[in-house]
């Protein structure tokens, strides 16, 4: 099946020249293309070839894209779509002068979502989820990442990966499960650490690769959840059974997780709002990606990760929602590259090429998916704008037009014009 996308006002391709990520300076550099139309054959990106040679082109379809930018499907890669009940009395509190910190420590945050979801059924989970899924696919995403984390047993957290999979079996974009089994001790395990770890490391580690509910893991390095040498014992038993790593670390403390994320080549660290300086360049040597995290800092109120540090030393900068309850109730994608704009001081191009190639890179899919080159998956999402600076401009607007996902369009905004 050979589709032809037509015509649009220009394509925005993020060419990364066969490295499969950008670092610093490449950031800003996303390659334009106008005049040209993209030809799709089963699904990848066969040609983009010159509208002055599209009438000798014979396809099987053609869409009409006119007037709108093309840019590849964007990829979130940190969310934690996967819960149920609200926090919105924590969010009171918050207002009121509590942090999110002393909340968890008096058994809120995390643990309260944790309750919600045990008291969920498979069926109710599936029903909360579907409109979150359906919202991303809207605004353009064509890969999103879904943790689980909010279980903390066996039973509930193999619950949460199977509602997650249930979407990568049945939704038109790319789902990635990764398993948050670390993300805070349960209530049954506060005063046993060991036998959390236990379960984890000897139950639920190997029981989750077995069954393909799972081949990435992440965890929470923090004073509140699981220090430096806990992770470091999650992390080695991890690889050893093939699982790629994330970590979400130097969020509120720095208690050794960089160290340790870098120690086991982890694909990502996340967070990274109170990076120490003088770690920076340590980290912008590897191949490790920084998953940058706006709206946490906005939604919280505090500090914002040193993008623009980040990115002078070379590093591989990414940006994710983070969508969750707690500490980012945003699930609006451009709303996070707008922040990124305003608040961490990143230019239009090094936004784009965050949300796409490199949080691609995050994932480890960056071979197939995150730019728009020949062989690669056909994601694409279609903005009605000329200029990349309007996707920024546009606060909370949805400019997605179209959602494609392997050259079948998955999603059409309705004409408003
Ligand atoms: O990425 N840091 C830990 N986990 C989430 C918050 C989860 C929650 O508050 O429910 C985060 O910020
Ligand atoms: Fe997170």
């Amino acid at each position: 099946m050979k589709i032809l996308f037509k015509q649009p006002a220009q394509i925005i391709t993020v060419n990364s020249s066969g490295k499969n990520y950008k670092r610093g300076s490449e950031l800003s550099d996303v390659n334009s293309i106008s005049d040209h139309s993209i030809l799709v054959e089963n699904g990848i990106i066969k040609d983009l070839i010159p509208n002055s040679s599209v009438a000798k082109t014979s396809v099987d379809k053609t869409v009409d894209l006119k007037d709108l930018l093309v840019l590849p499907g964007l990829v979130e890669c940190h969310t934690h779509a996967a819960y149920a009940g609200s926090r919105a009395n924590e969010f009171l509190m918050r207002l009121n002068g509590a942090t999110y910190e002393e909340i968890a420590k008096s058994g809120g945050g995390i643990i309260s979502t944790v309750k919600a979801v045990r008291n969920s059924s498979f069926e109710e989970l599936v029903r909360i989820l579907k409109p979150r899924v359906d919202n991303f696919i809207s605004q353009g995403i064509t890969t999103l990442e879904i943790k689980s984390g909010y279980g903390l047993s066996f039973y509930d957290e193999i619950k949460l990966l199977q509602v997650i999979n249930y979407f990568r079996t049945n939704s038109p974009i790319e789902i990635i499960p990764t398993f948050l089994g670390a993300h805070t001790y349960p209530p049954e395990y506060k005063n046993d650490h060991k036998q959390y770890l236990d379960l984890i490391i000897k139950e639920l580690l190997p029981y989750i690769i077995k069954n393909k509910l799972a081949d990435s893991i992440d965890a929470f390095c923090e004073k509140t959840a699981f220090s430096a040498d806990e992770v470091d014992q999650i992390f080695s038993k991890a690889k050893k059974l093939g699982y790629k790593l994330r970590l979400h670390t130097e969020q509120f403390n720095n208690v050794g997780g960089l160290d340790v994320a870098l120690k086991h080549k982890a694909l990502s660290v996340d967070h990274l709002e109170v990076i120490n300086v003088d770690d920076i360049s340590k980290l912008a040597k590897s191949e490790t990606v920084s998953v940058l995290l706006p709206g946490v800092s906005f939604f919280l109120d505090y500090d914002y990760a040193p993008a623009r540090k980040l990115i002078e030393q070379n590093a591989i900068v990414a940006l994710a929602t983070d969508f969750n309850p707690g500490s980012s109730h945003i699930s609006n994608f451009h709303f996070i590259m707008q922040l990124a704009a305003l608040k961490m001081k990143m230019s239009a191009e090094e936004i784009i090429s965050a949300v796409t190639i490199n949080s691609s890179a995050a994932l480890g899919l960056s071979e197939n998916i995150g730019s728009i080159e020949i062989g690669k998956q056909a994601d694409f999402a279609v903005f009605d704008a000329k200029e990349i600076s309007e996707i920024i401009y546009n606060i909370g607007i949805n400019l997605n037009k179209y959602t494609i996902k392997k050259g079948q369009i998955i999603f059409q905004r309705a004409e408003t014009k």
